[in-house]
């Protein structure tokens, strides 16, 4: 993909360096603009050596470096085919939304026909600003993509909303924007859990398991790029994907009331979470110290989550399970598939530790009609692409 990166005068333009270099990695083409503020946060030779394309715009050495000047401007918003402006500031904002060009990256961003995307970066009170806000409000009326600063210590100071977004959420946003759009599953409302529960004993103790989410978190990647709107439901501290609304939880408790909120909202489930079975009957408000008696921990079962959506069920909602077998898996699926009321179970062979935290996994589709051709062995992103294929195609066939 050929990217053009619009780099403008906030501290976080230095996190643009890494994120140049990312994107290279990742085997794009990366063309930076640098502002004239921004040229005093970072130098048009750390954004050319590391991107091995020419730094555009406003260099300290030479003013405002322009091979051609009067046609610059158009050659670079025809050759984008994303434009991301990372940190954008709230004067680019700013100009943006009202369509003034006075410099080289405002006029690209207004002569250019690629996708834009923002990665705003500024002082709290200057991010909650109405003016702001209203700003972008109208970017996102053009079309444009905003990926929002997170929380957290600022330079100025502050402690709040404003701090530029992870690198790797806004490399994953402008690859998602930049890329044509498919449209396999567009318009499709659908619901996955993902990641572990965390079942406290104290302020300070838990019980979880191994898993990392990596499966769910790629499943919600895979149907999000196939046009669908995808909530997930998180356990854990996975990270959570660009343009998929994504809440966090920790006990099965937690996660089962998350989900039934958004349940009927949805058209399918994709149960993808290893939800600890076990809490323990007691949880203690203050750490638990050690005594002489002996001890023991009395546990509970959780609420299954995937067996009560499933019950909760319209007719035209569809759910997915997961099982994880070591042997006897076709045996074992269906009856989890009949048990439960599912429309296709994923079987994970996890025997000699396969399946939790391994890089490449199978997953062997179980459904009425019995087992289908497993999927994989794939690095869990091509894993989860082959379920969406698997699964549309199967919901193209379904009679409405
Ligand atoms: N699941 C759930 N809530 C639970 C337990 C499991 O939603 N409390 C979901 C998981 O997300 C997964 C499926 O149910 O989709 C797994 O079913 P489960 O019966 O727990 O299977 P296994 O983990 O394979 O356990 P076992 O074979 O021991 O029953």
């Amino acid at each position: 993909m050929q990217i053009i990166l619009g780099v403008t005068g906030g501290v976080a333009a230095y996190k643009s360096a890494e994120l140049a270099r990312l994107l290279v990695n990742l085997g794009h083409r990366v063309r930076c603009i640098l502002t004239e503020a921004g040229a005093r946060f970072i130098t048009p030779l750390t954004l050319t050596s590391l991107t091995g394309e020419p730094c555009y715009g406003a260099n300290p050495d030479q003013g405002e470096w322009r091979a051609k000047p009067s046609i610059e401007h158009v050659e670079l918003a025809r050759w984008a085919e994303v434009v991301a402006v990372v940190p954008a500031t709230a004067d680019i904002l700013g100009k943006a939304a009202n369509g003034l060009a006075n410099d080289l990256l405002s006029t690209v961003l207004l002569a250019t026909r690629a996708p834009v995307l923002w990665a705003p970066a500024m002082n709290t009170g200057m991010w909650e600003h109405p003016a702001v806000q209203a700003n972008l409000a109208r970017l996102r009326s053009f079309g444009h993509a905003v990926v929002d600063p997170g929380e957290g210590f600022l330079a100025c100071g502050e402690e709040g909303s404003g701090k530029l977004a992870e690198v790797a959420v806004i490399a994953e946003a402008i690859q998602m924007h930049g890329a044509p759009k498919q449209q396999t599953l567009s318009g499709r409302r659908v619901l996955i859990t993902a990641g572990p529960t965390q079942e406290d004993l104290d302020p300070v103790r838990t019980l979880t398991n191994r898993s990392t989410g990596t499966m769910g978190i790629e499943l919600a990647r895979a149907f999000r790029n196939a046009g669908a709107r995808v909530q997930l439901v998180l356990g854990g501290d996975g990270p959570a994907p660009w343009g998929v609304e994504t809440t966090r939880v920790r006990s099965a408790q937690q996660m089962l009331e998350a989900c039934l909120a958004r349940w009927a909202d949805a058209e399918g489930l994709v149960a993808a979470a290893a939800v600890a079975d076990q809490k323990p009957e007691r949880q203690s408000p203050e750490k638990v110290k050690k005594g002489d008696e002996p001890e023991t921990l009395v546990l509970l079962r959780t609420p299954d989550i995937l067996a009560q959506l499933a019950a909760a069920r319209r007719s035209d909602q569809w759910v997915i399970g997961f099982a994880a077998e070591s042997q006897n898996h076709l045996k074992n699926a269906t009856a989890k598939l009949n048990k439960k009321g599912l429309d296709a179970v994923l079987v994970n062979d996890v025997q000699n530790g396969r399946g939790f935290g391994a890089q490449a996994n199978t997953l062997t589709p179980i459904t009425a009609q019995g087992a289908h051709p497993p999927l994989g062995p794939l690095p869990k992103d091509r894993l989860a692409l082959a379920v969406v294929n698997w699964w549309a195609q199967r919901l193209e066939a379904r009679p409405d």
